[in-house]
């Protein structure tokens, strides 16, 4: 493991029972990628996050256990790869804080997940945070802190995590603003547009929450029930089918080569009865499955073992980066070590030297309505759209000064600046508003 190659970090959410989905479009091209030799991989168990749903300790505590068993069974080796529990890093943690107090709280307002639980208590006419814990609230702080604390350059996620990540960015572009200097790397969403999506028993996307999966380890016995229940259309032995929208045949082709997969499509076209199409997908299911299982019934029969992996994961990689990584934070932050105080006066605080602190301006233009713009000295970086009321204008103003740029379309970036270059600016803006205080 050396310092040049891209970290690359994944976050497996302990929750539930992995399905033949979750295999398919996350596990196996993790795995496949961890045993990429230019990257430094690392994967972890959010158990911490997990707590913010389950509150069942028996159940957080099995769902960790059959969670890293199939990842283990799966082929993730821990020899060549970082494989650890998020809640055995207790510098996540208190990252997390010193993240938390450089988050907007606006930003975090607009996290989907938050929004969606506040958007359901006001459809319903509940009051808005009716049933929305902290937890819920502060989630992408933690998941920031999850990806800052190791400099991860790449985070391969799912299009609903990207928010996730941008906010991760933000967090990191703050504090490196605030304590002047580039303590994190911002890190990219990896986005994998090819990922294989499976059609659960009944057709619709497999998914837990459609209550139409099958298990990924599943015994065979039932392995070859549910493929047995597999939706189909009612043509008989004999007439020709159609391998489009086949939820059968989709599920042959990610098990099968290419030419297996030519040979079960001619095989359609020839009119394959539904029972021996199934009995062919169970087979090619289960040819790749059944070692895994294997490896799994054992993994989960000695948890002992499974447990001394994880500490043996945490125990290096806190030594080799979160501990020193840390010290080096809390040294950025003051929190420091009371004998070697400087008594001089420009020891006081200072908004960071040479940076110069943007402005907002606003203004009425000739067609009567009202604008701001965003100036750091003489040069323009944005300049907003037309607002009905100055209220409106100031609102905008308002949510900028919180915190970062967000996906409105409200505003126009000035030729030349990046929105990068004005979340930097908008930092600036913070840092130096707190340093006012
Ligand atoms: N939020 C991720 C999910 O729901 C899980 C996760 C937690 C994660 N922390 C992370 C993913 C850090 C990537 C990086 O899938």
């Amino acid at each position: 493991m050396d310092n040049c190659k891209t970290r690359i970090l994944t976050g497996i959410t302990t929750s539930g029972t992995p399905h033949l989905g979750n295999y398919v479009g996350a596990i196996r091209p993790a795995i496949a990628a961890s045993r990429a030799d230019n990257a430094e991989s690392f994967y972890f168990l959010a158990d911490l996050h997990s707590l913010i749903k389950a509150q069942d300790p028996a159940r957080t505590q099995r769902s960790t256990l059959e969670i890293a068993a199939s990842w283990l069974a799966c082929g993730l080796d821990p020899a060549r790869v970082w494989f650890y529990r998020q809640s055995d890093i207790p510098e996540i943690s208190e990252l997390t804080w010193f993240l938390t107090c450089v988050a907007g709280k606006g930003i975090l307002n607009r996290a989907h997940a938050y929004k969606a639980a506040v958007d359901k208590n006001r459809a319903e006419g509940e009051d808005e945070d009716a049933g929305v814990t902290a937890g819920l609230f502060m989630y992408p702080v933690l998941m920031g802190a999850d990806i800052l604390i190791f400099n991860a350059d790449q985070v391969p996620v799912g299009r609903d995590q990207i928010q996730h990540i941008e906010m991760a960015r933000d967090f990191g572009q703050r504090f490196n603003h605030i304590y002047g200097r580039e303590y994190f790397t911002l890190p990219e969403a990896l986005v994998d547009e090819e990922v294989a999506t499976l059609s659960g028993l009944d057709g619709r996307k497999m998914s837990k929450s459609y209550n139409n999966t099958i298990p990924l380890f599943a015994p065979r016995d039932q392995l070859k029930k549910l493929v047995f229940s597999m939706l189909t259309d009612s043509r008989a032995p004999g007439e020709p089918k159609d391998t489009e929208g086949s939820p059968l045949f989709q599920l042959y082709k990610v098990f099968a080569s290419a030419g297996e997969t030519a040979a079960f499509a001619r095989a359609y076209a020839d009119g394959i009865g539904w029972g021996d199409a199934k009995q062919q997908v169970f087979e090619i299911v289960d040819r790749e499955i059944a070692p895994l299982r294997e490896r799994y019934e054992a993994l989960m029969a000695r948890p002992q073992d499974i447990e001394v992996i994880l500490r043996d994961g945490a125990k290096r990689l806190r030594e080799r980066y979160a501990m020193p990584f840390i010290a080096e934070l809390r040294e950025a932050v003051g929190l420091r070590d009371l004998s070697s105080v400087r008594m001089d006066a420009d020891a006081g605080i200072e908004a960071p030297a040479e940076a110069v602190v943007p402005t907002f301006k606003q203004y009425r233009e000739s067609d009567g309505k009202f604008y701001f713009k965003l100036m750091e000295g003489d040069r323009l970086l944005l300049t907003s759209i037309g607002f009905d009321s100055p209220r409106d204008a100031g609102r905008r103003v308002a949510a900028m000064k919180e915190g970062a740029l967000e996906e409105n379309a409200d505003f126009l970036l000035a030729d030349g600046v990046g929105s990068d270059e004005v979340n930097a600016a908008l930092a600036r803006f913070v840092a130096a508003q707190l340093a006012q205080e």
